[in-house]
Order: structure tokens, then sequence, then C-alpha cells
């Protein structure tokens, strides 16, 4: 695998120096850029645009334990029992009780979580959530709600300079293996130098055909850590969401179907009108979600229809349309009136539980290197990522890695170890490639898996890195497949290596007995 994409001396390419670089205007990329010290210089840098990512597309919610009723202790367990037994104690219990503090603080950077008349905030549940501790705003509009306020937020600080369309292509680190900026590509590449740098570029859910994540996830951050030699943990685990809307004709992402609204009593069914779950968990259609996809594929299998339904009949039409209001209007926009029809409804590729693997400081294994939000594996996930604690990882963690960085000394980088190779050859069919990457994911590194199928789609990664090696890559297309075939082969060797099914990670074994799980 080439060390660098590009492939430019760089005494020739443009300079400038931060304190901090930031990749990634997710939400954990800019909540850092907002709590970083104001005596820190920082470059963020962002894919395409500030809203861009898969912060804004969230729409259940944000999980504290912020209710009467409720304990970081609870959220602790349902974490752990979500993660299937695989979540890393110590970090989980990190998230849970620092999740209520940084509820109060995005409240007090201005964000409004929806209340009652009273003013109280509205809490909803989840699958495999014992207590209602998803908050959320505007409805389904949590993600964006929340992004729109802290970019007004990060517009206002001085120390921060915003780089859109700077696309990350590499880590650089000097000859001591310790981390000394990035190379970014905006029409032409630019150099980047700082110690520290945070990733924070989110997932990958591109490498999937059918994923719920924005077109910019293409694992570029962690492609890029790859390359630079830092240690990546659990990426076997790869959750599907359970509900996302069936479109034959949706390209790069289908739309969510939030789990709140099975948390607001919607059933799933099969072909017969069937509601599966009932004879499969006993939290029905709130087990967890790896359980609930499995499921659904099973069902999708047995009936060889492309999709099931989701039923949310129960529900009037005000009601629906005042708690999940862009929802209700996509529904519509599709023809389907959820008061009335069942919404048809697919698993999709949703969360990438592993990543570049990091301490609780948010730290990685190559010095001055971090990385929180998605494309982090700070281990509160296990197996299997209970929903919405994904904003709230973005925020605990960032939150972590700028306390680390304001903690810590830093040391002063000898010369970059770069050497441009010498390239020859244009890469063609690059979409096609992208293409076949995706289905072989789809086939192989999905739902269930065999090592069969990982052997396979691991020798097509591997052929994709071998031929891209010498060539001269030139386009942001070009550098997203390398980076997709990256983190696919990523995916495709913890699968190989894990011989045991857990959570998301689910081997083609015999069929799981799970009513009689205790919960
Ligand atoms: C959802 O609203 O179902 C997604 C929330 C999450 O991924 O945690």
């Amino acid at each position: 695998m080439r060390r660098y994409l590009v492939n430019r001396p760089l005494n020739e390419l443009p300079h400038r120096t931060y304190d901090v670089v930031i990749a990634g205007g997710g939400l954990s990329g800019l909540y850092a850029a907002l709590l970083l010290d104001e005596k820190y210089a920082v470059a963020l840098l962002v894919k395409e645009d500030l809203m861009q990512c898969n912060s804004s597309l969230a729409q259940g919610g944000i999980a504290a334990a912020v209710a009467r009723d409720d304990s970081p202790d609870i959220h602790f367990r349902d974490t752990m029992r979500a993660g299937a037994g695989m979540a890393d104690a110590e970090a989980v219990r990190l998230l849970v009780e620092q999740g209520p503090h940084e509820i109060h603080r995005l409240a007090a950077m201005g964000v409004e979580f929806d209340t009652d008349d009273k003013g109280s905030w509205l809490t909803t549940c989840e699958g495999a959530h014992r207590k209602k501790r998803i908050l959320h705003c505007g409805g389904d509009a949590t993600g964006r709600v929340i992004m729109e306020k802290l970019v007004e937020k990060v517009g206002q600080k001085s120390n921060v300079d915003i780089y859109k369309h700077h696309f990350l292509t590499d880590i650089l680190t000097d000859h001591h293996h310790r981390t000394a900026g990035v190379i970014a590509f905006s029409q032409e590449p630019t150099v980047f130098m700082a110690p520290r740098v945070i990733i924070a570029t989110g997932g990958a859910g591109q490498v999937y055909p059918y994923t719920t994540n924005d077109k910019v996830t293409t694992g570029d951050g962690i492609a890029a850590a790859i390359r630079a030699g830092a240690e990546t943990a659990n990426m076997e685990y790869v959750q599907f969401h359970p509900t996302a809307f069936y479109s034959p004709e949706s390209k790069d992402s289908l739309f969510l179907v939030s789990e709140a609204v099975r948390g607001e009593g919607a059933v799933l069914r099969n072909d017969k009108g069937e509601a599966f779950m009932e004879k499969r968990h006993r939290l029905k259609d709130l087990a967890p979600r790896d359980i609930v996809a499995r499921e659904i594929f099973r069902q999708m299998e047995l009936s060889g229809r492309e999709h099931v339904w989701l039923d949310i009949t129960s529900r009037d039409e005000m009601w629906l349309k005042n708690r999940f209001p862009n929802i209700y209007n996509h529904c519509e926009k599709q023809g389907i009136m959820p008061h009335r029809d069942f919404i048809p409804v697919v698993p999709a590729q949703h969360y990438l539980m592993g990543g570049i693997q990091t301490n609780l400081e948010g730290k990685s294994s190559l010095p001055g290197l971090y990385a929180c939000g998605e494309a982090a594996c700070t281990g509160v996930h296990g197996a299997n990522r209970l929903a919405s604690n994904s904003l709230l990882e973005c925020v605990v963690f960032a939150a972590r890695v700028v306390q680390s960085i304001h903690q810590g000394g830093v040391f002063l980088n000898d010369e970059i170890a770069f050497e441009p190779s010498v390239l020859a050859g244009n890469l063609e069919n690059g979409d096609e490639m992208k293409t076949r990457v995706r289905k072989m994911m789809q086939a192989h590194g999905g739902i269930v898996r065999n090592p069969q199928g990982l052997v396979h789609a691991i020798d097509y990664m591997n052929e994709i890195l071998s031929l891209t090696e010498k060539l001269n890559l030139a386009h942001i297309e070009d550098f997203e497949l390398v980076n997709m075939a990256t983190v696919a082969r990523e995916i495709l060797l913890a699968a190989l290596t894990d011989r045991e099914s857990a959570g998301s990670h689910y081997l083609d074994e015999e069929p799981e007995d799970l009513l009689n799980v205790s919960w």
C-alpha cells in the first residue's frame, strides 16, 4: 500500500502552519474547534461544506441520563448490553457520566432541545434503552439543529480558520513517527504543518451500496491514519440500521426512518402482516439494532422481497406531522401516508463502531494524532452501538481531546519523512471499481458473513491497492477509491480474524435463540 496519496515534493507545495489541525467539520470536529483555547491557532478542514456530514443527518437524538427516573448507571448497563459485552467499561462509564454535563454545555451554547409546555426537556425511547433518555431537536432534526448552532458559534472564533472543500489526503509524520501535519487537496495540494492533528472525518458508509451516510463518508481520515501507521480497532463491527426508507432509485444514501418512530410505537411487519419481532426478542421492535437488522434480513430472504414494512398507523396524521416532520414529509413525497400506509424499510449500513484506536483522551497510537467521533474507536460501542449514543460520543470525546491538548506539552518535529516515488499512468475505470467495492462489501462484509466470502473480497481490495500503488493520483475520486479499498480491506481482515460472532459481526452459523436471553 502506498504511504502517501499526494506524491509531489513537499517543497513545491504551499505551506501553512498551525498549532492544531482538525480534519472534519461534523459534530466532533466543530465541538473540538469551539472548546480549544483561543491561544491555539486552529485549521478546520472540511471535505465539502460545513453542514455536509453525518451529524447533520442524525434524526432520533442524543442520549443522556437527564431525566429524574434515569441515572448514568442505568445508561451504562444499557450501553454495555447493547454492545454485546464487547464495550470498554471504563470508556462507557466516562461517556454516561460526562454525558449530562455536555448536554447542559450544548444548551448553554444555545442548542434548543424540544420541550413540553412547561419548558422541560422532552425525552423519548429507542432500541435497547430501558429509560426515555433521548433528547431531540426540531422533532426529528436533532443533528441539523445542533450543527446549525455550532456552525454559527465556530464562525465567531477568531483563532479558527475554516477551509471548506479541503480533502484530507495524508497525515505527515517526522523521522520519529510523530505527527507533523497533513496534506489537504483543494484543486492543488497544500501542506498544513501542525504537531497536533485531530481526525474527526466520520465513518465509511460509502463502502456499502445501501447506507444512511452522507456521500462524503469514504473513510478518508481512517485510511490516512492507517497509511501513517496508526492502529485501528474493532473494524469488523459495522452497524446496519434496521429501517432506512426503501427506494430502488436511491443513490449514494438512503433516507433514515428514525428508530424513535419505533420508540413511539411503530411495529415491523413482514409480507404477511405479521409483527415478526414479537417472536424474536423480549424487547420486540426495540431489541438492539443488530438483532432487529438481522431478523429483517432473514424475513427478506424468506419472502424474497427487498424490504419489510414499518407500521405507525396507530398514530394520527397531526401527531406524526408534529413529532416527525421530516420523516412524514419524505414519506409523503414518495406517495406513502404514514398514518394510513405501512412504510417500506430495509436495513442499511449506518455506523462504524471501529476506527482509529484511541485511549480515553482521544490519543491514537501515533504521537500527536487524536481522533474523535465516528472515525475513532474509543471502545464505547463494543460490537453494537446503542441508539443515539453517537452524538453523545462526539461531544464527550471531543471535549476529552481538547482537555488533553490543553494539559499536554508539545514536541518539536524533526524533518518530515516524505520521499516522492516514481509513478506513471493514471487511474482509469475508478467509478466502476468503486461500485465493485460496494458490491463486494454488500455481498461479503455485510449483515451475515462467511470466511470464503471474506477472503474473496480481501483479494479484490488487495488488487485495487496494488494497482493504484504506482499510479499518479490527481483527483478526489481517485483518492476516495484508495481510501474506500483501504478501509474495506481493514473491515474484512478484522472480520476474518475474529471467528466469534458478536453484536454486528455475525458469521453464517446456526440461527440465534434470542427469545429467552435475559434483558
Ligand atoms: C435514529 O434516529 O434511528 C438514528 C439514531 C442513531 O443512529 O443513534
